[in-house]
Formats: C-alpha cells, sequence, structure tokens
C-alpha cells in the first residue's frame, strides 16, 4: 500500500537526529516563529490545531497550557513524560533516538507560550540508550546557544529556558503526573491528590504543566505546516498523525507514523502484514494495556481515533495496539495484565491497593482450574469498585481491562472454569522460554510444573 502520510514526527531524512542535520532541514526555525508571536498567541496556535495530548489521556494540549497562571512572580515549570512504562507502548523512545531536536524545539516553544523557567525531560529509567542519546542532543543544543541563558543572544529575545533530563525511578507510577513530580522532588512516586492541580500547585509547589514527549515533539511541525493544516489531518475531534505501537502476533510489529482516524484493519493486515499463518485476530488492545480490548470479531470498520474508539468503550490511550491471535489464552493474558497492575499498584488508597491483589488472586485461582462461575461476577463486581474511587488513574488502569476481557470473553472463562483447565504457560515466560506445557502458578506467580 502506497502510504502518502505527512512524517511530522518520525521523517525519513537520514541523520535527522544530529543538529546540523536537523538545522539544515529548518530545525529550531518554528521557536524563531513563536518569539515573533505573544505568548497566548503561541497557545492559539497550539488550541486551533487541536492537538491532544498522546501520554494516554487525549487532553487539549492548548487547553492545558492556558491553565497555567500568567506573570513572571513565581518559577514555572515543565514536565515532559517519557517514562513509557505502560505494557504495549514503545513509541516515545523513537523520538529520543530519531528526533530529538525537535522535542527540545517543542520545549522551547511550550516554555516561552507558559513562561516556563525550567523543563524536566523524565525519561524511563531502564531506557540507558535514549537516556543518553537525548542528553547528547541536549548538550549540543546548549553548546550551540540554541538553550539556557544563551537563547537571549543567539535569538534576540529576552526570554531564556533551561532544560534538564531526569532518569526514571524505575516504576511505572511514576509515569503518573503527580508521582512524577514527587519523584523528581526526591520523594517517593506516590500519586498526589487533585485538587489542587499542578497548573497552581506542581513541582515544588510551583506552577507545573505536564505533556507527554509525542505531544511536544508534535508542537514545532503544527507551527511548520500550520494549525489550519495541522487540524485538517486525520479524524475531526482528534487529528494529527500517531506513532503506533503496534506489537503482539502481526507479521510487522514496529511504530508507525500515520494519521489518526485510520482503520484497525488497515493498520494490522496493510501496514503490519497481517497476523502469522494467516490466523485469525482473537482480540486487540487498542492503547497500551491499560485501555479494554476489543473483540477480533468487532474490529471491521474501526477508526483509530479517541472519538471512535469511545463509541466502543474504549480508548485510543498511548496507541499502543496490541494483536492477539486466535491461539491466545485470554485467562492467561488477563491474568499477566492484573499481576502487573497489582505489581505496579503504590498501595497509597484501598480499592486499588486491595482490588488489584483480589483480582490477581481470582484469576490466578480460575488459572489453577479452581475457579467458579460465581468469580467471573466477583471479578466484575471487584473492577466496578476500583473503578473512580481511587486517587490516580492506576485504579482504572488495573480495573477496565479485566473487566473488559472477562465481559467481552466471558465464554472461555466459563470454559476454563467449567473444564477446570489448568492454565497452559505462553511460550515466553519472564524472558525465558517455557519448556513445559503444563504450568501453574505459584504465589509469586512464578511458573511450576502441574502435578
Ligand atoms: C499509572 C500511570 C502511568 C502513566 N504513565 C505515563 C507515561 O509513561 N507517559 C506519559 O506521557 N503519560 C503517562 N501517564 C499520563 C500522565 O499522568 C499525564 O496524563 C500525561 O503525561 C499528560 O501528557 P499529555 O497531556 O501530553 O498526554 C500515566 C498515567 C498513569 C495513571
Ligand atoms: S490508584 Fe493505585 S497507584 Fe494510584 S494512588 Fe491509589 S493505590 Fe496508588
Amino acid at each position: 500500500m502506497e502510504n502518502t502520510t505527512p512524517k511530522l514526527l518520525l521523517p525519513e531524512i537520514e541523520d535527522y537526529h544530529r543538529l546540523e542535520v536537523y538545522r539544515q532541514n529548518g530545525g529550531y526555525e518554528q521557536f524563531k516563529k513563536a518569539l515573533q508571536m505573544s505568548p497566548d498567541e503561541v497557545i492559539d496556535v497550539v488550541k486551533k490545531s487541536g492537538l491532544r495530548g498522546r501520554g494516554g489521556a487525549c487532553f487539549p494540549t492548548g487547553l492545558k497550557w492556558s491553565f497555567m497562571p500568567k506573570g513572571n512572580d513565581k518559577p514555572k515549570y515543565l514536565c515532559v513524560n517519557g517514562d513509557e512504562s505502560e505494557p504495549g507502548s514503545f513509541k516515545d523512545r523513537q523520538i529520543f533516538e530519531y528526533n530529538p531536536h525537535q522535542l527540545i524545539e517543542g520545549i522551547l516553544i511550550a516554555a516561552y507560550a507558559m513562561g516556563i523557567t525550567s523543563t524536566y525531560v523524565y525519561i524511563r529509567g531502564e531506557y540507558h540508550k535514549w537516556i543518553n542519546l537525548f542528553q547528547k542532543a541536549l548538550d549540543d543544543a546548549y553548546e550551540a546557544g540554541l538553550v539556557g541563558e544563551r537563547i537571549k543572544q543567539t535569538f534576540g529575545t529576552n526570554f531564556s529556558t533551561e532544560i534538564y533530563v531526569h532518569k526514571g525511578a524505575g516504576a511505572y507510577i511514576c509515569g503518573e503526573e503527580t508521582a512524577l513530580m514527587n519523584s523528581i522532588e526526591g520523594k517517593r512516586g506516590y500519586p498526589r491528590v487533585k485538587p489542587p492541580f499542578p497548573a497552581q500547585n506542581g513541582l515544588w509547589g510551583m506552577p507545573t504543566t505536564i505533556n507527554n514527549v509525542e505531544t511536544i515533539a508534535t508542537v514545532p511541525a503544527i507551527f511548520k505546516i500550520g494549525a489550519e493544516q495541522y487540524a485538517k489531518i486525520g479524524a475531526e475531534g482528534h487529528p494529527g498523525t500517531l506513532l503506533y505501537g503496534v506489537s503482539g502476533h502481526v507479521n510487522k510489529p514496529g511504530v508507525y507514523e500515520l494519521p489518526t482516524g485510520i482503520l484497525l484493519t488497515e493498520l494490522i493486515y496493510d501496514i503490519c502484514g497481517g497476523v502469522p499463518g494467516g490466523k485469525k485476530v482473537k482480540a486487540v488492545i487498542p492503547g497500551g494495556s491499560s485501555m479494554p480490548p476489543l473483540r477480533g470479531d468487532e474490529i471491521e470498520g474501526v477508526r483509530m481515533d479517541e472519538e471512535s474508539l469511545k463509541k466502543l468503550g474504549t480508548h485510543i490511550g498511548t496507541a499502543g495496539v496490541m494483536v492477539m491471535d486466535e491461539d491466545t489464552d485470554i485467562v492467561a493474558v488477563t491474568l499477566r495484565i492484573a499481576h502487573f497492575y497489582h505489581h505496579e499498584s503504590c498501595g497509597q488508597c484501598t480499592p486499588c491497593r486491595e482490588g488489584c491483589g483480589w483480582m490477581e488472586k481470582i484469576l490466578k485461582r480460575i488459572a489453577n482450574g479452581e475457579g467458579t462461575s460465581r468469580d467471573l461476577d466477583l471479578l466484575v463486581d471487584v473492577a466496578n469498585n476500583i473503578e473512580g474511587n481511587t486517587i490516580c488513574a492506576l485504579g482504572d488502569a488495573a480495573a477496565w481491562p479485566v473487566r473488559g476481557f472477562v465481559t467481552k470473553f466471558r465464554d472461555e472463562f466459563e470454559k476454563a472454569v467449567k473444564e477446570k483447565r489448568v492454565f497452559v504457560a505462553p511460550n515466553v515466560v519472564h524472558g525465558k522460554r517455557a519448556t513445559k506445557t503444563n504450568l501453574i502458578f505459584d504465589e509469586n506467580l512464578e511458573y511450576k510444573p502441574a502435578m
């Protein structure tokens, strides 16, 4: 299939990650353009573009920026969220590797628009390679006088801003925006109760905006092609291009930049070469492991944008698309996801701490051939009691996939319960290839042979 999508985030230009190549292709000119406008006009451009956050919640970016108080009486901060720890999400690292200067330029534009004094780019702790690559690009930008005090001299402006790289603390919860701020402050990554919202009381109690890496890296592209043009790409209401990270049972997994609103089937079959062995799709998670799944027989005609997916009871999330073929054991998948969220719950609030534990325990019971039909209703009940009753959205993130899988694949769960079927291990267990097929879980969710 011919692909005519504009490559706004990952242009096919050799060595684009290098400062000189980025500048030869118009790099840092958009920041110059923004400096000719007032900060409010810059925010208006972002509003008009229709850009919505790429970190999962799809919040309108220009609107978020407009919540920041005006005036320079206090320091103001921007946190760029590159924690990227959600299973199925692996797109921000492409920007760190292939287009770091567009991210830096986006930070400069955002900083000018909101009067930001310092930006912290929070990068997942395990991303050693990408931390080093981004730090190198940032060092080059500092050396060239594009960041820091020397902005004034280079661009003939009174504005300047600093950018720092902050290594993540190795926990999924640190990607939640308020936990991220605590982590930067050197505290435990506990989410904070909102309100107060970060724009009023954020990092060190100062006004703060948190945006995803892809969101910020998109901003120079909007200035380059114009907000009206950008708003025409992809789906109305959720325009632009997305970095779709496709994993699981497809022939060509990877990160693809394509417009919002493309057909899910086009993504799976045309872009990613279909399912290995020509097998059928059993399930798809459209936006990272926290999103409710779609059944394989539901995916025809589904468009990949927030408004379309919302109508189907799910969300675009991080556009991390996980494809599962007809042989996938849905009970095993649900248990694995529940284990992740139980493990990552910070434990501050009861519904999440206890509920995640209960969901995992019940699922383990079913996977070990000891479940009952009542357990299926109990799972949905526990998920319902977590949803909306917690400090942060990790509770919802844990509840949605479990409720979604149990509801949409009830037949499989019923069968597992009825047949007292002991869970069949997937091929890969904690990075190791399983040698036996009839394995059950022990207390630590490690596999042991079934007696
Ligand atoms: C448990 C949890 C983990 C999260 N992890 C990330 C992450 O790794 N990256 C990210 O951008 N947003 C993450 N988010 C969403 C952030 O809280 C926040 O909404 C986002 O960074 C805002 O950026 P955006 O408006 O540009 O999307 C997470 C949220 C939760 C509840
Ligand atoms: S919802 Fe879970 S992760 Fe979030 S604050 Fe509560 S216990 Fe912690």
